[in-house]
């Protein structure tokens, strides 16, 4: 039977303040789990409030940020028991001879070293704990496949996808897993109304995936129902790469 009481565990979101990461926090709090929502956007207060979650204002691109953020969770909860690395940006749209150097920067701080940074303390964090923890970091469809109209996303996605293997077999002896999920096309504010419609042409069911597919998905594999899933990244896309 599958479970998904999560009573006596404490998560923490980032990029909780929108789209999947909100949802997640959402369903983690209706779960029974001590919800910790860490975004740059200060709006994401009172969407933590409403929702049941906590709020601290996370840039995760800084390091402080990112420590502070973990500290902050097992100081107001006592504990961390799962991460979900949700924040990220799409930057501009570029292609790898137009590329501003600056754009590459920012994309790769937010969507890559922060992701490493939000793992790092994490899991430093939970072996000092002893008891375990699950992980999952948000890669994309466009890091299983390239996106070569935004160069800096599609190598930031699939830089995400190895990080999670090697990071997801070096501490699966001590509890620790570490998995991500690969969406596709998903109806939130980050696709614009151009893509969604590009996209919904080469999705194999001409439609866009909704945040709950995703959500259901991260939810899953913080479970102790993925016991034995560490290191996979789990497309969420239609069967969009599967073609
Ligand atoms: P969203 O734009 O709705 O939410 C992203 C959140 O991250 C926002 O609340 C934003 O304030 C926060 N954020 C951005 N930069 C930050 C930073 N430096 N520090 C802290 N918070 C920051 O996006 P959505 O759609 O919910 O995406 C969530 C994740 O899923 C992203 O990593 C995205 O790349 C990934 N994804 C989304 C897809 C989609 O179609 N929506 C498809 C594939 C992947």
């Amino acid at each position: 039977m599958m479970n998904f009481d999560f009573t006596g565990k404490a998560a923490l979101v980032t990029g909780g303040a929108s789209g999947i990461g909100l949802a997640t926090a959402r369903d983690l709090v209706a779960y029974g789990a001590q919800v910790m929502v860490a975004d740059f956007n200060d709006y994401g207060a009172d969407l933590a409030d409403e929702i049941g979650a906590k709020f601290i204002k996370t840039d995760v691109a800084s390091e402080a940020d990112i420590q502070a953020s973990v500290n902050k969770t097992i100081d107001t909860f006592g504990r961390l028991d799962f991460v979900v690395a949700c924040a990220g940006i799409r930057g501009q749209q570029q292609n790898i001879a137009e590329i501003t150097e600056e754009n590459w920067t920012r994309v790769n701080d937010i969507d890559y070293n922060g992701v490493f940074l939000t793992n790092k303390y994490a899991i430093m964090a939970m072996r000092e704990q002893g008891q375990g923890g699950s992980i999952v970091n948000l890669s994309s469809l466009f890091g299983l496949i390239g996106l070569s109209t935004n160069i800096a996303y599609s190598a930031a996605k699939g830089g995400l996808i190895n990080m999670t293997r090697a990071a997801g077999t070096h501490y699966f002896n001590e509890g620790i897993r570490v998995n991500a999920v690969c969406p596709g096309v998903i109806e939130t504010s980050h696709i614009s109304l151009f893509d969604k419609a590009s996209y919904y042409m080469l999705q194999p069911e001409h439609q866009v995936g909704t945040v709950n597919d995703v959500v259901n998905a991260i939810v899953f594999l913080l479970s102790d129902n993925a016991r034995f899933i560490s290191g996979t990244s789990l497309s969420v896309d239609g069967g969009y790469t599967a073609l």
